[in-house]
């Protein structure tokens, strides 16, 4: 994984209540391997209690999603200044059910992103392709265009990291093979060269997610140019997750 240290997220999605603190104890009992960089992710509702239970552990939190603006008339949406108030330094933008679900197109995405840079957060970027898209043959453009149109100009490995998540496999079970994620990897690097400075498109992490689990994540985590994952359904249990942070460790 050259010199860039490696990153796991875990995404709960819209999954955990107060009682998950239990979960969050157990992770915390075990040890948070060394050499790894680790966030999780809860819903908002758990942002400021998570900051709270995981104030003493080398753990960061995130939030799922922001508005690009900092307040106003926004009924149900979340400034990412909020976030940052309430203890995330990260935050997830551009996430596929995001995107299908809730219909973000990237131009809106860069300007989360954007705000995202503005409040002091890290943004985790996500892109990947559809299954009729890698069928197609377009893979890899689907990803180089989303990376163009939703990283806005000023992207750096402190304030980005990029995750390739392909839909099709996103809490399926299925994954792309190691050639094909090494392959996008190299894609999405080689476009941040021209896209970005060269010292930015070099050390920003790039991540993968979509089904990734214990059994698969060191395989996964030892292809060159995987900087690490985006994690959610093995995310919610440290049985799962803290095997998936130490084969990135
Ligand atoms: P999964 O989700 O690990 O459950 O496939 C990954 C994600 O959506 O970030």
């Amino acid at each position: 994984m050259a010199a860039r240290r490696p990153f796991v997220a875990g995404n709960w999605k819209m999954n955990g209540l107060r009682s998950a603190v239990a979960e969050v104890d157990a992770m915390l009992a075990e040890g948070v391997p060394d050499g790894v960089e680790v966030a999780i992710c809860p819903p908002a509702t758990l942002v400021g209690p998570m900051a709270a239970w995981l104030a003493d552990a080398p753990v960061e939190v995130g939030g799922q999603d922001c508005h690009a603006a900092a307040s106003g008339a926004h009924t149900g949406d979340i400034a990412a200044e909020m976030l940052a108030d309430a203890g995330a330094s990260l935050v997830i933008l551009g996430h596929s059910e995001r995107r299908q679900n809730h219909g973000e197109g990237s131009a809106e995405i860069a300007e989360k992103v954007a705000a995202a840079w503005r409040a002091d957060l890290r943004a985790i970027l996500c892109v990947g392709e559809t299954e009729v898209e890698r069928d197609a043959g377009q893979a890899v453009g689907t990803v180089t265009l989303q990376l163009s149109q939703s990283l806005p100009a000023g992207a750096t490995a402190v304030n980005t990291v990029i995750a390739y998540e392909p839909v099709w496999a996103i809490g399926t079970g299925r994954t792309p093979t190691l050639a094909e994620i090494a392959e996008m990897h190299q894609a999405m690097r080689s476009h941040l060269a021209d896209q970005l400075d060269p010292a930015a498109a070099g050390a920003i992490r790039l991540i993968y997610g979509g089904s990734v689990k214990p059994a698969n994540a060191a395989e996964i985590f030892a292809i060159d140019d995987v900087d690490g994952g985006l994690i959610g359904g093995a995310s919610l249990r440290a049985a799962d997750f803290l095997p998936i942070i130490k084969a990135a460790s």
